[in-house]
């Protein structure tokens, strides 16, 4: 579903990382490591396209994403990937409720029906009754599952996860986690996650390094 061949990326001329490759399947859910500052945040923003690759090849259920203009891209993220971002991202001046249903609004759907599934959503994070809240009564393990439910609330095909839990205690993240890898398999979607975090790759199906020159299979 997702194909990397030797993706590399620098900034200036600072060579963050090459020789980047990775196969994914519709359905697998996998964690990438590394140290803060080894390139964990811009790999994603490369796979997702809101950062241009230097080189190499990204393909998404068979196209070629790096031959994609701008407004292509968007649309591919919208109908297709959940994203999770390493800070929470949730909108102060909206509901719980309105945050989970704005990647649906972005897509078109209708409000009724959009309301209709972010109220699925919310409650399938376990915060049934929390709909009408403002994220600032939430606590930060609730605002994660705020983020988890609008990162799969379109049932998109690929979730990118940005280190989902670094603002959590150690509790609450193995929560947040738990809660995260049973409703992507729920999705049937495939999903990144990136983190320093041992225990929170310990959750996936499988393991990688990033490094300098590649991402090295974990046992
Ligand atoms: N837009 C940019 N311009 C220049 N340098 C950047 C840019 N974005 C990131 N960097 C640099 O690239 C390196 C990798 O950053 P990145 O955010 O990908 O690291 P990370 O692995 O996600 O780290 P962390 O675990 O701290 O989140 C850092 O040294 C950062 O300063
Ligand atoms: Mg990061």
């Amino acid at each position: 579903m997702l194909e990397l061949t030797d993706v590399r990326k620098s900034f200036g001329d600072r060579l963050l990382f090459s020789g980047i490759g990775l196969a994914l399947s519709a359905g697998e859910y996998i964690a990438i490591l590394g140290d803060s500052g080894a390139g964990k945040s811009t790999l994603l923003n490369v796979i997702a396209g809101l950062e241009p690759a230097d080189g190499g090849s990204i393909r998404f259920q068979g196209q070629e994403l790096t031959a994609l203009d701008d407004d292509e891209l968007t649309r591919l993220r919208r109908e297709h990937f959940g994203f999770i971002f390493q800070a929470f991202h949730v909108l102060p001046h909206l509901t719980v409720a309105q945050n989970v249903a704005l990647p649906l609004g972005l897509r078109g759907v209708a409000r009724d029906e959009a309301t209709r599934r972010a109220n699925e959503a919310v409650a399938s994070v376990g915060l049934a009754g929390r709909e009408g809240s403002a994220p600032r009564e939430l606590s930060g393990g609730e605002l994660q599952r705020v983020a988890i439910a609008r990162a799969l609330v379109g049932n998109p095909r690929l979730v990118l996860a940005d280190e989902p839990t670094g603002n959590l205690d150690p509790d609450n993240a193995r929560q947040v986690l738990a809660l995260f890898s049973t409703q992507v398999k729920q999705h049937g979607a495939a999903a990144i996650l990136v983190t320093h975090s041992d225990a929170a790759a310990a959750t996936a199906d499988r393991r990688y390094r990033i490094t300098r020159t590649g991402l090295q299979a974990l046992r």
